[in-house]
Formats: C-alpha cells, structure tokens, sequence
C-alpha cells in the first residue's frame, strides 16, 4: 500500500492587496449580487468571469419555488460567458456575497456543482481559472487554479489531457 499526498494551495489576502484588476472583478461580483433573485434564501451572490478577450460577464443566483431549478451565481456567469463567448478563455472568477438574514463574515465558497463547472472549463482550455473569493469583510481567498477546490474531479474522457 502507498499512501500519495496532495498539496492543494490558497492565498488568504485582503481586498486592499489585490491587483486593479482584481480588485475591479470582485466590484464587479458586488454589483452582480444587487441582481440575485433570491426571495427563498435571502442569500445574495454576485459572480464576474473575466476572459482573455477583456469582457467582463458577470451573473447573480436565481432562485425558483421549485427550489432545484435554480442556479448558483457562479454558474450562472460561467454559461453565460460560455455562450457569449465560446471561444474566449477564462482568466479568472470572482465571487461575493452579502445576506439579507444574518451576517456574513466568511468568504463564500461555492458549491461542488459550481466546482464542477469550473474544472471542465478549466480543463477544456488548457489553461488555469483564478478563482477570487470575497467577504463582505474584505477577506479574499484565492486557488489559482480550480483544481486545488476540487481534487479528484469527474473529467470528460473527451478532454482527456492526463
Ligand atoms: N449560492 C450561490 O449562488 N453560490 C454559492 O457559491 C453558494 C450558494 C446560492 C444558491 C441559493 O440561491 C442561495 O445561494 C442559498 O444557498
């Protein structure tokens, strides 16, 4: 028997440290999440997926009474970003929160259906997603690749690059 090891990395940081544009992305995930339709959970979540064309796509939740047909914010910007621009590549994806119940002091990590996601766009191109997670405290954390969120990914055989 052989026990392996992963090393998975993040970078815990503060708004004030970040990059212009990264800074700008996650003002950008903070506008997204004043357009939630969340009325069930009253949790709001903006998400901007900036790609190596410029553009800047950007997507909020969208809830539904029939609570699994809605969709997570994250997902929302990364399909919209794919249909808008199918060819470009994702550089990075912010993601902030804010609720209108309780107070927020952690940042916000996505759900493993919004990771999923994340990893076979991520696959698909080649090439690392950034991913920028803020609180409403200022508190970032930051994977430079999507891989280090979700280890042991379900992958397409059709992008096979292992
Ligand atoms: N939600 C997101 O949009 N992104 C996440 O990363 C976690 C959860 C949404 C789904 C639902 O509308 C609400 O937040 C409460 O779970």
């Amino acid at each position: 028997m052989q026990e392996k090891r992963l090393q998975l990395s993040f970078t815990s940081t503060h708004f004030g440290e970040l990059s212009e544009l990264e800074q700008e992305l996650i003002e950008k995930a903070k506008s997204a999440f004043t357009t939630a339709y969340a009325p069930y959970s009253g949790f709001l979540v903006g998400a901007s997926v900036l790609l190596d064309n410029g553009e800047i796509v950007n997507g909020s939740n969208q809830e539904n009474v029939a609570y699994p047909s809605g969709l997570c914010a994250e997902r929302v910007a990364l399909f919209y970003a794919g249909a808008r621009f199918p060819e470009a590549k994702i550089k990075a994806i912010a993601v902030s929160v804010t609720s209108k119940n309780f107070k927020v002091s952690d940042v916000i990590s996505p759900c493993g259906a919004c990771r999923q996601v994340m990893a076979e766009y991520e696959d698909k191109q080649l090439e690392a997603i950034k991913v920028i997670l803020h609180s409403p405290t200022n508190e970032v954390l930051i994977a430079n690749k999507v891989e280090d969120l979700l280890p042991f990914m379900f992958r397409s055989p059709l992008l096979k690059k292992h």
